[in-house]
Parts: structure tokens; C-alpha cells; sequence
């Protein structure tokens, strides 16, 4: 049985399009995109996932103010509804309380745009710039009660270039976002990918030989 997958977006939805894409095209992928809902009415994502024929809600956050909790209450209920079984966070610009983060436990992915625990929270380009890191990329984990934090699931890494600025490194990290997000979802919906307290193992991954050293000479 396919696991039912809700995505959960604020904007355009460039990772939410690539997992429904990767599910669509593969009659063996394990998970079914069954939703994706949107905190923000009008979020560009809502009209992709149509067009792809995948369900869609909103559920505004704005009206909520501060309380976080009703707005999860009504999240939940949603959920509930279409009988979802894991969460992917893509691009989900809300804070989750613990209360939620702990009803759902190892059952929410997210994804981040730098080799986390690097550069977590906002701006990670511009982090990974100023640091003047030569690799940066992206990580799928599992969330916890802390900002881009939790069990690493997945890693890729690209080159950062001498003349690179935030758009350009955002753009060749983004490219592999879409990679392996779907990647990642598979290990987790498979039950590849095991959960264990801080950790995320994945014992019958194939070994990986490459290595990416930059810059070149
Ligand atoms: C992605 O780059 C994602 O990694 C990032 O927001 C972007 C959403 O783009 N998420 C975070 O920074 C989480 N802290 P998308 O809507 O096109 O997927």
C-alpha cells in the first residue's frame, strides 16, 4: 500500500511539483501525493498541484494571529479527513508548535537549501557566501521541535563558485532539491530509511564512491 502524503507549501511549490512528479512517473514509488495544502491562499503551488490533478486545501494562517495551536487543530482536521499518513514540508513558511511536531513524529519531512546543521533558518545562500564554504546543497530530514533541525535523511552537494551570488547558488541548489526530495520520500515511504532517536539510518542504501571536490585547478 502506497503511504499517503500530504505536502504542505507557502509559494510556488518547485518541490512540491518535483514529488508529485516523481510519484506520478514511477508505478512503484511507494507514496501517493493524496494533498497539498497551502497556508496562504493564492500560493502559485495551489494551481500546479491542480493542473496535476492532485487535491488541494488552504488553511490560512494569517486569521490565526498568534495561535498556533488553533491553526494546527484545523490542519489536523484536514489531515484527518483525507486520511494522510506522512507530511513533506516544501517551502512551508510556519513554524510548528511541539505539540504537532510530537502527534506527528517521524512522520514529517522537510527540506532545506544548504548542508544543514549549516546555515539553518533564513538566508541560508547568503550564510553559505559569507562563510565562504567552496560546497554548500541541500538536506531532507525529519523535523523536530527546532528550525531546520532533526534527523538527516538526505544530503546533496554542489560546487559554490567564485562568482556566485545568493540567486545563483539558490538556482544550482534548488536543481537538486528536486532530486532528492523525491529520493529521500521513497527511502522514508519504503521504510528504507529507519528512525532511530537523533538518527536516520538507511542500511541497504548502495555504497557512494563519488566524490565532489571544488574548486578545480
Ligand atoms: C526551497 O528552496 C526550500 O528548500 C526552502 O524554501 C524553498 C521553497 O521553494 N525551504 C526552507 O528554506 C526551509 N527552511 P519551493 O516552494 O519552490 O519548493
Amino acid at each position: 500500500m502506497k503511504r499517503r502524503v500530504a505536502i504542505l507549501i507557502s509559494g510556488r511549490g518547485s518541490n512540491m511539483a518535483a514529488l508529485i512528479q516523481a510519484a506520478a512517473a514511477d508505478q512503484a514509488f511507494p507514496a501517493e501525493i493524496a494533498l497539498v495544502i497551502s497556508n496562504v491562499a493564492g500560493a502559485g503551488g495551489l494551481s500546479i498541484a491542480q493542473q496535476n490533478g492532485v487535491p488541494t486545501a488552504v488553511v490560512e494562517s494569517k486569521p490565526f494571529g498568534k495561535d498556533r495551536l488553533a491553526f494546527e487543530a484545523k490542519l489536523q482536521e484536514v489531515l484527518d479527513a483525507h486520511g494522510i499518513e506522512l507530511i513533506c514540508l516544501g517551502g512551508f513558511m510556519r513554524l510548528l508548535t511541539a505539540e504537532f511536531v510530537e502527534r506527528w513524529h517521524g512522520r514529517i519531512l522537510n527540506i532545506h537549501p544548504s548542508l544543514l546543521p549549516s546555515f539553518p533558518g533564513l538566508d541560508p545562500h547568503g550564510q553559505a557566501l559569507r562563510a565562504g564554504v567552496k560546497l554548500s546543497g541541500a538536506t531532507v530530514h525529519f523535523v523536530i521541535a527546532a528550525t531546520d533541525a532533526g534527523p538527516i535523511v538526505m544530503q546533496g552537494a554542489v560546487e559554490v563558485r567564485h562568482d556566485d551570488s545568493a540567486d545563483t547558488l539558490a538556482a544550482r541548489v534548488l536543481t537538486l532539491e528536486h532530486r532528492i526530495y523525491p529520493e529521500a520520500l521513497r527511502l522514508v515511504a519504503s521504510g528504507a530509511a529507519v528512525l532511530d532517536g537523533d538518527y536516520c539510518h538507511t542500511p541497504s542504501a548502495k555504497p557512494c564512491d563519488a566524490v565532489l571536490i571544488a574548486p578545480l585547478r
